[in-house]
């Protein structure tokens, strides 16, 4: 795997005649790689001639700066866990290669950046299409690929490729679970063996509301029932919303179609998030 680590080496490749010519598949991460990770770059490398990783740390999605500086860093095990993978590129840039000198387009992501995570992480998702714009320009893939476990971040990227006319097809990709049924994430790293015990109820919660989708008349019922449930749990909750897929808005009380459940919560400091499609 060839490493790159300038805007200048990066150009030098998407300039080749072999990489115009070929298909890219792009899996852009901040790091601390995980399975679901992996099972990403496997399913890249199965439907691309050419695999693009990036590692980037994004600090313009970071609301928190303790956040930011907490975030796990684990390099040199990346660089491993990718070459074992058979990746054939990583892009691994400073932040003066990203940011300095660029004039971003602005972007009205509308109702997207005000429900869930855009409610509750003000600027997150403007500095997530910033860095995303900056790396399909660069990269030029023919397909990107995403985790579902950031479902409402999925839905952005969809916004903003058809938005500036990216010809880059966007890839959804299941959320990989431990077996205890905990979504993997960076921010696991972070996590005590108590405190990921505590954290399965987020989707002991997220079956709840699966398992009881037709027993209640309502949906407001239903959330409410299932809040209680999580408060039996140690974690705060942040939110917990029903909503449909494809608006991410709350959805009509008795229509029980194509609904997604979204949970943030903080186990002590570490926040965590995950969902699951419920019909
Ligand atoms: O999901 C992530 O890891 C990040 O939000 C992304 C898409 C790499 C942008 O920094």
């Amino acid at each position: 795997m060839k490493i790159l680590r300038t805007v200048e080496e990066l150009n030098k490749l998407t300039n080749l005649e072999n990489y115009k010519s070929s298909s890219i598949g792009f899996v852009p991460t901040m790091g601390a790689l995980h399975q679901g990770h992996s099972s990403l770059i496997t399913k890249s490398k199965s439907e691309n001639q050419i695999v693009i990783c990036s590692i980037f740390v994004n600090p313009t999605q970071f609301n928190k700066p303790e956040d930011l500086e907490n975030y796990p860093r684990t390099e040199e095990k990346d660089i491993t866990i990718l070459e074992d993978l058979g990746c054939d590129y990583l892009f691994m840039p400073s932040i003066d290669e990203i940011y300095d000198n660029y004039i971003f387009p602005e972007i009205d992501l509308k109702e997207l950046e005000l429900v869930m995570e855009g409610k509750f992480r003000p600027g997150h998702f403007k500095g997530v299409c910033q860095v995303v714009y900056r790396l399909f320009d660069l990269i030029k893939p023919t397909k990107a690929y995403f985790g579902l476990k950031d479902f409402q971040q999925v839905a952005v990227i969809k916004f903003m490729t058809k938005h500036f006319l990216f010809p880059i097809e966007i890839i959804a990709c299941q959320t990989i679970r431990e077996e205890s049924g905990l979504a993997m994430s960076s921010r696991n790293l972070r996590l005590s063996e108590a405190e990921k015990k505590d954290s399965l109820i987020i989707f002991n919660t997220l079956q709840f509301i699966k398992e009881n989708l037709e027993n209640f008349d309502s949906i407001k019922t239903l959330k409410d029932k299932a809040i209680n449930y999580f408060h039996k749990g140690n974690l705060t909750l942040e939110y917990l919303e029903i909503v449909d897929q494809n608006t991410l808005t709350q959805s009509n009380e008795k229509v029980k179609k194509n609904l997604v459940v979204c949970i943030a919560a903080y186990c002590n400091k570490i926040r965590l998030i995950d969902n699951m499609i419920l019909s």
